[in-house]
This record gives structure tokens, sequence and C-alpha cells, in this order.
């Protein structure tokens, strides 16, 4: 049994809390399409009949709900440092999920403590087994939330563009979860690809260095294609996948989505739970 699993049975997890599936969109350098690939997979989740949140977990700069174009009353600043209960701040979006939101330019939610950090995961655990599907849009880079996230989620979705500082960044983000959090395994996603050819290029080389220094796999979950009907779709505060359902970058996201629901079911993934994040959030 390894630490990571002993942590997990130290923790406990509840039957409930097995069927549903975390995924973490998440990216060492920013800006390369997480928010965005995050809130359409939530969207396209949704139209199969799964219950899905999405949780904007880029706090302090969060925009998922600008990205559907939800008003927001309540974000987790007020569950956090206000008496909003967590279920108070969920806004159902145009998308047909539910949304978490976090708030924008409060420098507090960046600098949770870890105490705050278990809180917060704490609480996190009490309502996700209602989905059957939780979405974190994570902030990117290797802070400590960012990292306590991915290690709560049973898929960590490493999104890059295929160029060198953003393979080099989520290299780095990759190293960091394999060697604090033992994290083993990881999903690789190329967006804004040239082509398919660019896409898998860039995971052989993500690969090849992987393999040299690390014991761990990823998997190329597939690329995304630079598509203007993305902006478009962000002007008009929709997502891509209901605006521009036959676009490039629809289409790819539909084959990507699927993909990663049918490979879910390692015995490991599902004794993933937030309680783990917990435990190490604290320590
Ligand atoms: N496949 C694509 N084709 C064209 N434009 C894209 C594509 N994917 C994302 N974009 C654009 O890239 C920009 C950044 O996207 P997004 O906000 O989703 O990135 P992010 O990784 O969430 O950023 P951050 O790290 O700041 O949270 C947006 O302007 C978006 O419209
Ligand atoms: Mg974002």
């Amino acid at each position: 049994m390894d630490q990571a699993d002993r942590l997990r049975t130290l923790a406990g997890f509840s039957e409930s809390s097995r069927k549903t599936r975390i995924i973490s969109i998440t990216s060492g350098k920013g800006g390369v399409g997480k928010s965005n690939i995050a809130a359409n997979m939530a969207t396209l989740y949704s139209a199969k009949g799964l219950k899905v949140l999405l949780i904007d977990a880029d706090m302090g700069l969060a925009n998922a709900n600008l990205l559907m174009g939800c008003r927001v009353d309540k974000t987790l600043d007020d569950v956090m440092f206000g008496d909003a209960k967590l279920q108070d701040t969920f806004v159902r979006t145009p998308g047909g999920f539910d949304l978490l939101p976090s708030s924008s330019g409060v420098r507090k939610m960046l600098e949770l403590d870890a105490f705050a950090q278990r809180t917060l995961m704490d609480r996190l655990q009490e309502i996700i087994h209602e989905y059957d599907i939780v979405i974190y849009d994570t902030a990117p880079g290797i802070g400590s939330m960012v990292l306590n996230f991915n290690a709560s989620a049973h898929d960590i979705v490493v999104v890059a563009h295929a160029e060198p500082t953003a393979l080099a960044d989520a290299y780095a983000l990759i190293k960091v979860m394999a060697l604090e959090r033992k994290e083993k395994k990881f999903r690789l996603l190329i967006n804004r690809a040239q082509s398919a050819q660019d896409g898998l290029e860039s995971f052989k080389r993500l690969t090849d260095v992987s393999a040299e220094f690390l014991n761990i796999s990823i998997d190329f979950l597939g690329s995304l294609p630079e598509d203007p009907c993305v902006l478009k779709a962000v002007r008009q505060q929709r997502a891509t996948v209901q605006l521009s359902p036959r676009s490039p970058f629809a289409l790819a996201l539909v084959r990507i989505a699927d993909k990663l629901l049918a490979c879910s079911h390692a015995p490991k993934d599902q004794n993933k739970s937030l309680a783990t994040v917990s435990l190490r959030g604290a320590s």
C-alpha cells in the first residue's frame, strides 16, 4: 500500500462518493484553454443526461460564470469568509449543469492557508456525491490549491499548447504532482493544435522526457484545433458546443469527452476522495 492509498484508507470514503467521477482540467502554463474546455465538457456531459457540477477552482481569478453568461450573487468567497452555505452559491447554467462560482479579484482566496483549504475540501466533500460528474477548472501553475484539487480528482487532465513553453510547464506540473502527491497517472490534452500530428508529436515529446525521470504514465486524450468559433462563443458568453455544435472544436471535444468517459473505471480511481486532500492539505 503506497502513501496515497494509506491516506485514502485513513480518510475513509463512502459508497455514495465512489460513484462520482471527478475530472480536473489543469495546466502548468496559463491561458491554454482550461476554462473553455471545462465549461464545454460540462455542457456535453449534461446533454448526455448526467448530473454535472463545474467547480470554478481558479479562486481569486474566476471566470467560468462569464463564459456561460451567468449572473452570480454569491461565490466561494462568501462561503469561506461569510455565512453563505455552499449550495447558496450554485448557479444553474444554460449548459444544463450546476456551477460553483468563485470570486474574481479577491486576493485572500488565493492565499488560503492549510486549515482553510482543508475546510473548503471538507465542505466540497459533503456535496459532490450528489453529482455524476464533477469538473474542476483549476488555476494554472503549481500552487498548493491546484495540487490539492488535482490530487482529489480521478482524472488529471493536463492541458497544453503544442509549443515548448507550454509543454515545459505541463511537465513541471506533472513532475510536482508525481513527486509531492505520488500521482502516477495523467492525461494530456493539446489545445489549439495546428493538426492532429502536431498534438501527437507534443505528446511524444512530453512522454519521452517524463519517462526518463518519473515512474508515471501519461495517456494522450487528443488534440483540439485552433478554431475561431471558440472566441465567437466566448464573446457571446455561450458554450461553443451549443453555439457552434458542428465546429471543429466542438466535434473534437465530443470525441475527447466520450473517450475520457469510456476510460474511467480503474480500481484505484474509485478510491479517490476529496477527504484524501483534506488530510494532505492540512499537513
Ligand atoms: N481551440 C481554441 N481555438 C481558439 N481560441 C481558443 C481555443 N481555446 C481557447 N481559446 C482562447 O484562448 C483564450 C484562453 O482560454 P481560457 O480562458 O479557456 O484559458 P485558461 O487556461 O482557462 O486561462 P487561465 O489560465 O487564465 O485560467 C480565450 O480567449 C479563448 O477564447
Ligand atoms: Mg481559466
